[in-house]
């Protein structure tokens, strides 16, 4: 029977929730890009790949280049999670994420989705705490924030999750139909 991969990058878990729900909805399993070999993809018909935005960043992007010959004859779809996902950035500017850092294996005419995560700041390594002081500290002078702008700064300091488990359907629809 044909199989769905999911691989994913994330730091925090919400990119890993949503790859997970991903593979239950097409019954596929999710791994995580650091942990793929080539041989995990022997059998998969269909690779997923999806990772967490860091200002531009996104996580594990870098394990692509070793699995890119493996991925080449295989069907693939891409995702991202970031705080706004695509509610006040255009999908085009994400995929344009996407492309660059899936650049050796990304498919521009493969389905893309754009999911929304969460920021917890208890969880947050000193690293990303720091960035994100820089982060609060160039929002709170914008003149005009938007919605998702100033969800960011509500929740500097605490806790806020977006996540959403039927955001995906459009998404998997679309992935179930290549
Ligand atoms: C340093 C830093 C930079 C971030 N940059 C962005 C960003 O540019 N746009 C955005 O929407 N979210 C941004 N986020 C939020 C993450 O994308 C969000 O927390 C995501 O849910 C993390 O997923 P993960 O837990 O799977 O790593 C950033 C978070 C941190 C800590």
């Amino acid at each position: 029977m044909p199989t769905t991969l999911v691989l994913y990058g994330s730091h925090y878990g919400h990119a890993r929730t949503y790859a997970q729900w991903i593979a239950e909805d097409l019954g596929g399993r999710a791994l995580p890009l650091e942990e793929a070999a080539e041989a995990d993809l022997a059998d998969a018909e269909t690779v997923v790949i999806g990772a967490s935005d860091y200002a531009g960043s996104l996580t594990r992007a870098g394990e692509i280049s070793r699995l890119a010959p493996a991925l080449k004859d295989r069907k693939t779809a891409y995702f991202t999670v970031s705080f706004s996902g695509d509610v006040s950035v255009p999908k085009e500017k994400l995929d344009a994420v996407l492309a660059k850092n899936f650049a050796p294996a990304f498919d521009a005419e493969a389905p893309t989705a754009h999911f929304r995560g969460g920021m917890d700041y208890a969880a947050l390594s000193r690293k990303h705490r720091t960035a994100m002081m820089g982060v609060k500290a160039f929002l709170k002078s914008k003149s005009n924030r938007s919605v998702t702008d100033q969800q960011m700064l509500d929740c500097y300091g605490g806790q806020a999750d977006y996540s959403d488990r039927e955001s995906i359907a459009p998404f998997v629809e679309r992935v179930r139909a290549l």
